[in-house]
């Protein structure tokens, strides 16, 4: 029965004309306003020290897709407050948005009215692949916050990706930075390496049944070789994984990378399904009310949230013991983070059961996550594989630079506490869930001094045959001629 449902689900999904690029989905005010549009000092505080570190007047900065505008907002609020150092004051920025074609948000209009008061902001419509024809001349600084998994996903994979490194030293001026940030992978240099994984919750197995098969199918991944075949287990015999019982506990091996993208895929899912407020009870996920800490460094907060109407995966007896672990709070309720994430499993399990018995409302909710993040891939390299990237295709561009980060903390990870909490209170193999952001500098490969600082740089999350190639790329030691 559930594997002619999941089939169903699949068609529904793609017979909803599942564009390029989820244009529609990903400009829903919902989404970009709100969704998408927290953590504005992560997004923005790398370009605000690459700002203090290139210390010209009027300096030309550029932000692909900016979303809600969370970090031009934030940019906005500092530049605001006076100078970035006393010995670089920093004026008269001059911010270019390049947006995709078709892509509006109310919050990103306010980001840029505000920026307009302290500098000047222009929202271009174009694809990050055109940059180089969006642009008149070199800039000094580009930012790209959690744009590369989308190039990946909808902008043709490795080849996309690649295509956009080999341009960026074209955009950029010698000595100019490409901040990035975007999703944390996993460890270690390859995402290929196979590792096990055990899941007893019946959520998270009915979601692995549900998301696994299809996101192999349709999603764009580079889990094809051979040796990246998931297997899973169950009472010692091999099961397909749109079979899987969810009864009964699964041992799978697969490449780490999968792992870590079935991880990341649940977390979204699970904050879709909340914001949609089918669970009958709706978190507030953004503003001060949602960092209501406790322990911050442990991931444990308050959770404020609204109880909604009732709903089936919310028994009249749930909704009393919800009630009654919870405390009121002016118009809504707060309740301890680990208890919350118990009651979204229960509530989560019963939706997920109903959206493969084929329930259209369920249904409806899954379909929109699908056609919205659920084949995008977050996690497509490592850092090992991130930064040897960038410095082997960035030297390919014929401007005699090469990207690479030269600092120590030019190459940083945050950590989302309360995700990581939850995921160690639920899997055996909890991988971390984290933020990756990396400053690279357009260095000119005259620059002995700047170099000698990368590798020093680099050499720290980098393994020797990766370290090798960024060498030989970087000193032409390949077939390249002039
Ligand atoms: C996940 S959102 C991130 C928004 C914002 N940078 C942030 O971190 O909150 C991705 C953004 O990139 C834009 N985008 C995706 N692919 C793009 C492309 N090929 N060219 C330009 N913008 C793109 C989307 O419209 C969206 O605004």
């Amino acid at each position: 029965m559930h594997v002619h449902a999941l089939a169903d689900i699949a068609a529904e999904a793609n017979s909803a004309a599942l564009s390029n690029f989820a244009r529609e989905h990903k400009s829903d005010a919902g989404y970009l306003d709100v969704a998408a549009n927290t953590h504005g000092a992560e997004k923005g505080f790398l370009v605000y020290g690459a700002l203090g570190r290139i210390g010209r007047a009027r300096p030309r900065v550029v932000e692909v897709g900016p979303g809600g505008g969370a970090a031009v907002s934030y940019l906005a609020t500092q530049l605001a407050d006076g100078s970035i150092t006393d010995s670089h004051p920093v004026s008269d920025v001059h911010l270019t948005l390049i947006e995709a074609p078709g892509v509006a948000s109310q919050a990103l209009t306010r980001a840029i009215d505000e920026f307009n008061r302290v500098g000047e902001c222009e929202l271009r419509h174009g694809f990050a692949q055109d940059i180089a024809t969006l642009l008149a001349e070199p800039v000094d600084v580009i930012s790209a916050s959690a744009l590369l998994h989308e190039m990946y996903s909808y902008g043709g994979g490795y080849p996309g990706l690649h295509a956009m490194m080999r341009t960026l030293p074209t955009v950029l001026n010698p000595g100019g930075f490409f901040a990035y940030r975007d999703v944390y992978a996993v460890d270690g240099p390859s995402l290929h390496e196979r590792v096990i994984q055990y899941y007893n919750s019946r959520a998270w197995l009915t979601f692995l049944r549900l998301f696994t098969p299809q996101y192999l199918a349709e999603g764009t991944h580079s889990y094809h070789r051979a040796d990246d075949e998931l297997v899973a287990r169950q009472n010692s015999r091999i099961v397909p994984v749109a079979e899987l019982d969810r009864a009964t506990c699964a041992v799978i091996t697969a490449p780490i990378g999968l792992f870590r993208e079935i991880q990341r895929h649940y977390i979204t899912f699970r904050d879709h399904v909340w914001r949609s407020g089918m669970l009958g009870f709706t978190p507030v996920l953004d503003g001060d009310l949602a960092a209501d800490w406790i322990d911050f460094r442990s991931g444990h907060k308050r959770v404020h949230y609204q109880l909604g109407d009732e709903v089936p995966w919310l028994t009249t007896s749930q909704r009393k013991m919800l009630a009654a672990v919870s405390e009121p709070c002016a118009d809504h309720h707060t309740i301890d983070s680990d208890i919350f994430d118990s009651v979204t499993d229960v509530a989560l399990l019963a939706f997920l059961d109903a959206a493969e018995s084929g329930d259209p409302t369920c249904r409806q909710v899954w379909n929109a996550w699908l056609l919205r993040e659920g084949r995008e891939t977050y996690a497509y390299m490592t850092a090992d594989q991130l930064l040897t990237a960038f410095a082997v295709h960035s030297a390919e561009a014929d401007t005699d630079t090469v990207l690479i980060p030269v600092q120590a903390g030019d190459i940083t990870r945050v950590d989302r506490h309360y995700y990581n909490r939850f995921l160690t209170k639920r899997l055996a193999n909890p991988l971390p869930d984290a933020k990756q952001l990396v400053l690279f500098q357009n260095v000119p490969r005259g620059d002995v001094a700047a170099l000698r600082r990368a590798f020093d740089t680099v050499a720290d999350r980098c393994g020797k045959p990766s370290l090798a190639r960024m060498y030989t790329a970087i000193n032409r030691g390949d077939n390249w001629t002039p």
